[in-house]
């Protein structure tokens, strides 16, 4: 058995020797170590051994098996080796196939000018914040000093999520803004906070070229001591400045929102025709940008904070609507349309 066992282990690798061809070594392979090969066959017949035999036949032919299995890899990989020299040497390999090329994908204009807004604000302090999609009523509105038969109400047409509703906070909406999340930060920070919270929010709207039913908010909010709108001024000057990497310029106009008092718009001078009037800016030489005001007592209550010993000021403003803006996009549906052949140019 013993030497039945080395017989077969010569003739394999003899064999091998021969070899020229990868397909004639899968049939060499088979033959010998295959799973009726010849070896195969002897290793099954170790079992049926007198006791005595066993280890020493099983041992020597498990050495045999794994010289064969090293020898037929080293002659593969020599095999192919050769091949490529030969494919190589015979100009067979053509280098002038265009390579495989592979797309890289990019980060979303929206993002991208997310991304920097975050950037900016938090070299200013600011944390940023996030909230649920799915907002209560009572975020969304009670809790901003917007109460169910107030005719503020209808300044924002809301997705209701019909089944839901709780005793406590009323029905589910998709939010119709971020400002709820002031609410909820100030329950859980309490003051002082700096903060700014990006975000997505719906509305019920007919769709055209500057609506549609979903878009990009950011929030701001900041309560301290002894805080006043010339703060807020400073700080979106120095934002706009940033973002747009030239000197920017804010003015406040008398606006109405019910969780601030008093409330404001805010407009930045034109940078397309340096605030000179063109037709971007309505030859006004302002754009408008956001709303903004003083935060309003009843929201310091329901968010938990002590009107008496703290104020702030608030303000949101559209993302979708600052990329569209800074990139010229004149459709707000192309954002979301999924097509490459606009997202590409970001
Ligand atoms: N939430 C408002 C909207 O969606 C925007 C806004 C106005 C936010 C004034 C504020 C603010 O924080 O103070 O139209």
């Amino acid at each position: 058995m013993e030497q039945e066992l080395k017989n077969l282990e010569q003739e394999a690798l003899a064999a091998l020797n021969e070899i020229q061809r990868l397909d004639e070594l899968k049939t060499l392979f088979t033959e010998y170590l295959g799973r009726k090969g010849k070896l195969t066959h002897i290793l099954r017949g170790v079992k049926d051994l007198p006791a005595d035999q066993k280890p020493v036949i099983g041992k020597l032919s498990n050495t045999v098996k794994t010289n064969l299995e090293k020898s037929f890899e080293e002659k593969q990989n020599n095999l192919e080796k050769s091949q490529i020299d030969k494919d190589l040497n015979s100009g067979f390999f053509d280098t002038t196939i265009p390579g495989k090329g592979r797309e890289i994908g990019h980060i979303h204009p929206i993002s991208q000018v997310q991304e920097e807004v975050e950037r900016i604000f938090s070299q200013m302090g600011f944390a940023i914040m996030d909230g649920p999609e799915i907002e209560s009523e009572y975020y969304n509105f009670e809790g901003l000093n917007i109460p169910g038969d107030h005719p503020a109400r209808d300044m924002q047409d809301t997705f209701f999520i019909q089944d839901k509703k709780d005793k406590k906070h009323g029905h589910l909406v998709l939010r119709t803004q971020t400002s709820p999340v002031q609410i909820r930060t100030m329950e859980k920070y309490g003051a002082p906070l700096r903060v700014i919270i990006p975000g997505r929010v719906f509305r019920y709207e007919a769709t055209d070229a500057s609506h549609d039913t979903t878009f990009y908010q950011v929030e701001g909010l900041l309560i301290d001591k002894n805080i006043s709108l010339a703060h807020l001024k400073g700080v979106m000057a120095e934002f706009l400045t940033r973002l747009f990497g030239k000197p920017v310029k804010v003015r406040f106009r008398p606006g109405y929102f019910p969780f601030v008092e008093p409330g404001l718009e805010l407009d930045f001078s034109c940078l397309l025709c340096k605030a000179n009037g063109c037709k971007v800016c309505k030859y006004s030489g302002w754009l408008e940008f956001m709303g903004a005001g003083m935060v309003h007592k009843n929201v310091l209550k329901a968010g938990g904070i002590d009107p008496e010993e703290y104020q702030g000021w608030a303000f949101g403003f559209g993302l979708t609507r600052l990329v569209m803006m800074r990139y010229q996009i004149d459709d707000i549906r192309l954002l979301t349309s999924g097509d490459l052949r606009f997202l590409k140019q970001f």
